[in-house]
């Protein structure tokens, strides 16, 4: 019943945006940071997510990122993420805003992503401009094997991950960009966020604040529950195929691939 309203809200929708948490890649096998297993309940994130972290003591945060790394390059896409990219792809879904860093978004094939707090598998320098997607440059099995601290090639300095750490802005033409679409849609599908980490969280709250429509799938309560219009308590793949078969019966014609209006 729950699925049916929310596809029958996003299908009817005239800016529908996505904005999701770590939850929506547990399926993956990619550990959340405030469940009862998650990264942060056997980790302090003030040693391993913090650029003070960083300056005391490099090896032990570039284990850390190396040890998600190789955890996440592992994983694949799960249903959630591919069922989000097909509600792109019908033209339903316009754009997704991720607080995640571990690229499966971009993997299961949606385009117009925004992350908001970086990508786990770029890198980039802590004195000049230099970056690198390791992915893209084939270089990751290498970084990875490496017991080097790694330096920048153009400058030597020392390379970080390009993610956002606690204390740290985010990337300004992200968050710019999020909020100017948060403002502008009449629907946001939140997906697996604790609705705790700021400015992030407050996205959901922007397109309320517009009059526009939260719907959340959750195993739990959030942060965002409150403003919630429709509360779906699945976890993430359950709740989003329920979704594409609500949008779906809705557009009537099982799978119906026409470009509503792109
Ligand atoms: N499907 C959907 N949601 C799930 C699932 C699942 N299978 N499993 C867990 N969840 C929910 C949890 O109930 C929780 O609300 O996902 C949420 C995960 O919350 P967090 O671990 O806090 O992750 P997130 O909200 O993405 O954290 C935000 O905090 O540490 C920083 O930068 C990091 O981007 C991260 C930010
Ligand atoms: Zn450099």
């Amino acid at each position: 019943m729950l699925c049916e309203e929310a596809g029958r809200i996003l299908a009817k929708a005239k800016f529908a945006i996505a904005f999701t948490g770590a939850g929506i890649s547990a399926e993956s096998g990619v550990p959340t940071f405030r469940d009862a297993n998650g990264l942060w309940r056997n980790y302090k994130p003030e040693e391993l997510a913090t650029p003070e972290a960083f300056r005391r003591n490099p090896k032990l945060v570039w284990e850390f990122y190396k040890w998600r790394m190789r955890l996440i390059a592992k994983a694949r896409p799960n249903r959630a993420h591919l069922a989000l990219a097909r509600l792109e792809k019908m033209g339903i879904i316009k754009a997704v805003i991720t607080q995640n860093v571990d690229d499966l978004h971009r993997e299961a094939g949606t385009e117009n992503l925004i992350e908001l707090h970086g990508n786990i598998f770029r890198v980039r320098c802590t004195s000049c401009a230099y970056r690198e997607n390791l992915k893209e440059s084939g270089r990751l099995e290498e970084f990875l094997t490496s017991e080097d601290l790694p330096r920048c090639p153009r400058c030597g300095s020392l390379l970080r991950p390009d993610v956002v750490w606690f204390g740290e802005p985010l990337p300004q033409d992200a968050l710019e960009r999020a909020f100017e679409l948060a403002s502008k849609a009449d629907v946001v599908l939140v997906i697996g966020t604790s609705g705790v980490v700021y400015p992030a969280a407050y996205i959901p709250y922007v397109v309320k604040e517009h009059g526009g429509r939260v719907i959340e799938i959750n195993p739990k309560r959030s942060g965002i529950t409150p403003i919630a219009d429709v509360f779906i308590p699945k976890p993430a793949g359950e709740g989003m195929e329920g979704i594409l078969r609500g949008v779906e019966a809705f557009l009537g014609g099982k799978g119906s691939d026409h470009q509503r209006r792109k």
